[in-house]
């Protein structure tokens, strides 16, 4: 089954010195015979110059199909792009991704009609050892750019280890930076290129000062940024820890009373004047919250109950002077009725709730929050300097006003929970963010630009609400992952990583090992009709009846349904080569460059 390949391929075999080589051996074996046999030599001469001319033009073809073969080779080097270089490619309203051309029916038939010729004996066995180039031969390529605006509906980045994630990341925050819109970077792995690439490119624009670093690796160049002071409403900063607390279900008991306490905390210190920090929680989860109750007692008494010191003295002299339980009798017996506090209810519950349960109940909290607020993490993630000192101390919000990027280094490489409990709870900061802009109006009309690599060491259930409500907030997320498992057991529900991915609009697939993966990907595209020719030759000698020979030859041409993107293709892209659905429906082969500071000469390898 075949048809006809009526297009020039750049990687197919030269076929044309073959044929120039043996128009010129005709040339010289008729020069021959004439001189050797007794044929008239003008005849002869004649002819040996007809093959030649032939010889000639054959060679014309073989050199111009030679040339085209050495560019296509050379496409398949790495190449580089320097800030600059990247910047001036910029268009207004339009994203660049790199170099390619539109994917569509056409190419995909060139392509299924040299797969069913044999890709081997078409390009050589040489040409298809190192990723399946030929594909990007398919027709001519430019620069690609894409409407950015399709960019609201958040993309989807998928590939194996080293091929291209981070790379591509880097373009597309590059372009981020250079559109002058505020920039976030969530990166589990800490890639040292992504840090420094992020860094470049403001620096190429003039403006080194928008760059904030985070890194619990680096903490004397990390800025601080408080993951709990964006809210809208109190019990979000709960459930953002409780996020945190490692569970089946995300409804387990465990959880349920952790959020319970942790909430009764935080009203407790707003309700003091203080504002909630992790070390704050850590303090009054470890040591109970006596303390904060007492002083939130207090603080009632003192602007709700006119006379309260002469009033609660009979109380303390009952209680033989062990104030907090003295206030909380006079709190239960007198004061509730005339000034009832939601949030001393709560504490009050916490407090006088049977210890040893207590203890074991917040058993998996206690963990959780001991990580977060152990050196250097205390002074990165509760900052709480005084004036004059001189770390940068910012949080999620003021990043986003001041049209800052930012890049997190998470390195969880070397201590995965950690790392993905930043990650998370940074993650569940943004959303506070996304939620102020979307409920009281936007504040700025800027897009909110943030990249998580390796997503699924990080994303939790506010990102999910994230990728949900981002979008009316003007948020537009970059998601990058190695298999779509990854999500699935991150969640711990696959339903909940099929709801990650319905709410990327457009899908940027490097190469992909993994079958569900691949199938992922290939699945929502529709399919194309690709035409082939079906040749049947047959004869037939009957031995009976003397001289009965047959013969037939049958040509059919049938369409039959193909794949725009055969799933497996995906597994065979070079290094750096992506298929790109957008969400109009546009479909892109491309290739990416590396962005790197110098000079692209010099770097090609
Ligand atoms: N500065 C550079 N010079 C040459 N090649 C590079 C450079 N930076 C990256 N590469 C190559 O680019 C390819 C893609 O690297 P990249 O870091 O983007 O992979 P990735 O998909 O993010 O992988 P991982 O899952 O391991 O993070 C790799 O093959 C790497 O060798
Ligand atoms: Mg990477």
């Amino acid at each position: 089954m075949f048809e006809s390949v009526d297009f020039e391929e750049p990687w197919r075999k030269v076929h044309e010195w073959p044929m120039s080589l043996a128009w010129l051996s005709a040339s010289a074996i008729t020069l021959a015979v004439t001189a050797t046999l007794p044929v008239p030599t003008r005849v002869g001469v004649a002819t040996s110059l007809a093959c030649l001319s032939f010889a000639a033009w054959r060679a014309a073809q073989a050199w111009v199909r030679s040339q085209a073969r050495g560019r296509a080779v050379e496409k398949t080097r790495k190449e580089f792009v320097t800030p600059q270089e990247l910047i001036s490619k910029q268009k207004p309203g339009l994203l660049w991704l790199g170099k390619g051309f539109a994917w569509t029916d056409i190419e995909a038939r060139k392509m299924h009609a040299l797969i069913g010729k044999g890709l081997a004996k078409t390009f050589g066995k040489e040409f298809i050892t190192d990723g399946a180039h030929w594909l990007h031969g398919l027709s001519s390529e430019d620069d690609v750019y894409a409407d950015l605006g399709l960019l609201e509906g958040h993309t989807l980045i998928v590939g194996s280890t080293g091929v291209g994630k981070t790379r591509l990341f880097d373009l597309l925050i590059a372009q981020a930076i250079a559109r002058g819109e505020p920039v976030i970077i969530i990166d589990p792995k800490g890639d040292h290129g992504l840090a420094s690439n992020a860094l470049k490119v403001c620096e190429a624009l003039g403006q080194p000062e928008r760059f904030v670093y985070f890194h619990p690796a680096h903490p004397e160049r990390s800025a601080c940024i408080d993951p709990l002071r964006n809210w809208n409403r109190k019990t979000e900063l709960a459930s953002r820890i409780a996020a945190l607390i490692p569970s089946e279900t995300g409804a387990d008991p465990f959880t349920a009373f952790g959020w319970k306490v942790l909430n009764d905390i935080v009203n407790g210190l707003i309700a003091t004047g203080q504002r909630p920090n992790l070390v704050q929680l850590r303090r009054y989860i470890e040591g109970g919250p006596d303390d904060l109750l007492l002083k939130a007692l207090r603080m009632h008494f003192k602007t709700k109950v006119p006379d309260w010191e002469s009033r609660s003295s009979s109380f303390v002299k009952q209680f033989k002077g062990n104030q907090l339980l003295a206030y909380i009798a006079f709190y239960k017996e007198i004061v509730i009725h005339e000034a009832q506090s939601v949030d001393l209810d709560g504490l009050i519950s916490t407090y006088e709730h049977n210890r040893e349960h207590f203890q074991k109940m917040v058993a998996s909290l206690i963990p959780i929050l001991s990580m977060l607020t152990s050196d250097p993490l205390t002074e990165l993630l509760s900052p709480d300097f005084e004036v004059g000192h001189d770390k940068l101390v910012t949080d999620m919000a003021r990043i986003i006003r001041a049209d800052k990027v930012m890049y997190v280094g998470l390195d969880s490489l070397a201590d995965a929970t950690v790392g993905s409990a930043i990650g998370s709870i940074l993650l569940a900061d943004l959303t506070a963010v996304a939620g102020d802009r979307y409920n009281y109006g936007i504040d700025s009309i800027k897009p909110i630009n943030v990249f998580v690599d390796e997503a699924a060491e990080v994303i939790n259930n506010p990102t999910i609400q994230l990728l949900n409500k981002g979008r009316g907030a003007g948020f537009r997320m970059t998601i990058a992952t190695q298999t779509f498992a990854d999500f699935a057991s991150r969640l711990g529900d696959e339903n909940k990583a099929r709801q990650v991915l319905a709410n990327t609009n457009n899908k940027i697939a490097l190469r992909v090992q993994d079958a569900e993966t691949q199938k992922y990907i290939a699945d929502g595209i529709p399919k194309i009709k690709a035409r082939s020719m079906m040749i049947r030759y047959g004869h037939n000698v009957d031995s009976n009846i003397h001289d009965a020979y047959s013969a037939s030859y049958q040509e059919q041409a049938t369409e039959e349904e193909a794949d725009l993107i055969p799933p497996a293709i995906l597994s065979e892209l070079p290094p750096l080569h992506y298929f790109a659905r957008l969400s109009g429906g546009l479909t892109i082969k491309g290739r990416l460059p590396i962005l790197h500071a110098q000079a692209a000469r010099k770097r090609r390898v």
